[in-house]
């Protein structure tokens, strides 16, 4: 199947980066978001990323008028009715995407695909909730979407080998290295990456080091691109928080059990980058 239309659900972080890029690569993106401020939101930031690289010189004008044609948006779940694909990306509550999974399902034609970029729940019990499981996979794009190369690709139990491939060209197509991953709590990167972040929160709370200190030595001294209290910030500490007790409950592990400063944060509404606090503050 060559997909040519794709529709994104939830205009998030994660979601208005996977319809960005589709979009660069030519294809027809339909942005579904319920709530209007942050789709409006997402669209201009969509909208800043390409005037940017018009004003650097990476594109010209005609590009990005080309690129702002091929994005619509809509706060209506019936614009996926023509998509040869949908990726969801809304808050990872298996309830919820179950719910949503069953009424996309019911508007789309049967040749659509639909995937999930959940990070760390179970496609097949997503699947479950629609009458094409051969047709539901998990597409997990990673934070910048428009920077990070990796998509990693899960079948669910009943995921067809035709949805995999088409789902695996897709990822090239649009500049991407797909990786098809064993549906597993957090797969491959969170599965590794997620308990890297909550042991230095652990640090932290315990008072090993500064924040500061932490991302410098984990900068300096493994090579990471980014310390891992910053990327929590980035990646959001409630999303952090989400998958490390969902570690916790499906393995059944002390090793996965959250950081009580990762609570705390949470609790307090200092959820990172996104609400201007978190290990580090944002608003100075
Ligand atoms: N959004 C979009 N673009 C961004 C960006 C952002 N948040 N941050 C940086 N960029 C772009 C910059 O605009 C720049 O682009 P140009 O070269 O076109 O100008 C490019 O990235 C490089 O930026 P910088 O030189 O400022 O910074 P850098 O080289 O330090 O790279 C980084 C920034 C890509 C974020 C890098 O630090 C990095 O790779 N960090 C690790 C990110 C990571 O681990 N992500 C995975 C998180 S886990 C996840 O996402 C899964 C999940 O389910 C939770």
């Amino acid at each position: 199947m060559n997909i040519k239309k794709v529709g994104v659900l939830g205009a998030g972080t994660m979601g208005s980066g996977i319809a960005q890029v589709c979009a660069e690569a030519g294809l027809e993106v339909i942005l579904v978001e319920i709530q209007d401020s942050i789709l409006q939101q997402a669209l201009s930031k969509i909208g800043a990323s390409w005037q940017k690289a018009v004003e650097k010189g990476k594109i010209d004008s005609t590009i990005k008028a080309s690129r702002e044609a091929l994005l619509k948006s809509s706060q209506d779940l019936s614009s996926f009715k023509d998509c040869d694909l949908v990726i969801e990306a809304i808050i990872e509550e298996i309830s919820v995407k179950k719910k949503v999974f069953k009424a996309m399902d019911e508007i789309c034609p049967d040749y659509t695909i639909l995937a999930t970029n959940t990070s760390a729940l179970s496609i097949t019990e997503i699947a479950a909730a629609t009458s094409r499981t051969d047709r539901v996979a998990g597409v997990h794009f990673f934070n910048p979407v428009s920077v990070m190369k990796l998509v990693e690709v899960i079948p669910g139990s009943d995921t067809s080998h035709s949805t995999i491939e088409a789902i695996v060209n897709l990822t090239k197509a649009i500049g991407k290295e797909p990786v098809v991953a064993k549906e597993t709590p957090g797969f491959i990167v969170n599965r590794i990456l997620n308990p890297l972040v909550n042991e230095a929160a652990l640090a932290y709370q315990e008072g090993v080091a500064s924040a500061e200190e932490i991302d410098k030595a984990m900068k300096l001294g493994a090579g990471l691109p980014m310390g891992p209290l910053a990327l929590a910030d980035m990646i959001g500490l409630d999303i952090v928080l989400h998958v490390t007790e969902y570690f916790f409950n499906e393995f059944g592990e002390s090793k996965y059990r959250p950081a009580l400063v990762l609570k705390q944060k949470v609790r307090a509404g200092h959820l990172g980058v996104k609400t201007g606090k978190g290990f580090y503050d944002y608003t100075k």
